[in-house]
């Protein structure tokens, strides 16, 4: 059994990475951190606490965290997840509240109780940051971040970028340099885990108070998502995280460089990943630091998934 702890921003693909990992016997969900991202921090976290009540699983703990960036202005997303960051299902009032501690002294904490912890961050990488800056011996007890961030291709809130890292460049190019075991699963590969309307419809018919609410928050994504970015069903990104995380191997990856652009005027926030090796031809070579997801078994995610979600 793994030690996991998500660090998130609800969020309705945050929601089914949550339910995913709550429901896999491989991995134990033994916290879960919020950060401002999709929408504050005060609506992340009640979301987190109301995604593990409708689970019934107000054993795990959350802990918030930090409620703005590093250094830039704070941008959410309420334009794709809602006005409460989890808009078009009735999910139950939170059954639980946040611990005292904070996400960074968690995830510290946490790790320190596991020795080999595993973190999947699927929102902007402030906590994480954080404690890495704060705590360089976390690293220690870090076994692997899996983290939902940056593209080798197209962004998705900018040409260059995507949201997670978007939101905080110079927290996500912390993690992205530290001497840890980091795997970056981007919109490059996320793009291609969709769920179309057949997939909500079988879930609908599993007819139970949890599958109910994730068709309706996956009806709304889709809705938002055809009306501006996909035309093919919806991609499910921080699912695809947690999933490497359950299933290890479900994703190719490439080792190599990697950071994020913190300068550029119209690239800020661009994850810059050497996945055609130009470093190994060139003198100027950066070592390989980062595991960059560059494909994903997508119908043993959707399987994986919908097999979770049985389990409710
Ligand atoms: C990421 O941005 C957020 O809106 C989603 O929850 C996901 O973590 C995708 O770019
Ligand atoms: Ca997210």
């Amino acid at each position: 059994m793994k030690d996991l702890l998500v660090d998130c921003d609800p969020g309705h693909d945050d929601a089914m990475a949550l339910l995913l990992a709550l429901a896999s016997d491989r991995v134990d969900l033994t916290a879960v951190t919020t950060v401002a991202g999709n929408q504050t921090i005060e609506k992340t976290t009640r979301n987190a606490c109301r995604v593990l009540t409708l689970a019934d699983r107000t054993d795990v703990p959350v802990a918030r965290g930090m409620g703005a960036p590093l250094v830039r202005d704070q941008v959410t997303a309420g334009w794709v997840h809602g006005e409460s960051g989890l808009d078009g299902a009735d999910l139950p009032e939170p059954g639980t509240e946040p611990i005292e501690r904070h996400a960074v002294e968690t995830i510290v904490e946490t790790a320190a109780e596991s020795g080999a912890l595993h973190i999947g961050p699927v929102g902007p990488l402030t906590n994480v940051a954080v404690a890495l800056r704060k705590h360089p011996d976390v690293v220690d007890d870090i076994e692997r971040i899996v983290l939902m961030g940056g593209t080798t291709g197209d962004g998705n809130v900018t040409p260059a970028a995507e949201f997670n890292v978007f939101a905080d460049p110079e927290a996500a190019k912390v993690v992205f340099e530290a001497d840890v075991d980091v795997t970056m699963v981007g919109l490059n590969v996320t793009r291609k885990a969709r769920l179309d309307r057949d997939h909500v419809t079988r879930i609908r018919e599993l007819n139970t108070e949890v599958t109910t609410v994730v068709a309706d928050l996956l009806t709304y994504f889709l809705d938002v998502h055809e009306a501006s970015f996909e035309r093919d069903g919806v991609p499910i990104h921080d699912a695809c995280a947690v999933a490497e995380v359950v299933d290890p191997g479900i994703l190719d990856t490439e080792y190599t460089f990697a950071t994020v652009e913190t300068r550029g005027e119209s690239t800020y926030g661009r994850t810059v990943a050497d996945v055609r090796g130009v470093n190994d031809e060139w003198p100027n070579v950066e070592a390989p630091n980062t595991h960059v997801a560059l494909d994903i078994d997508t119908e043993a995610f959707v399987e994986t998934f919908l097999e979770a979600l049985e389990t409710y």
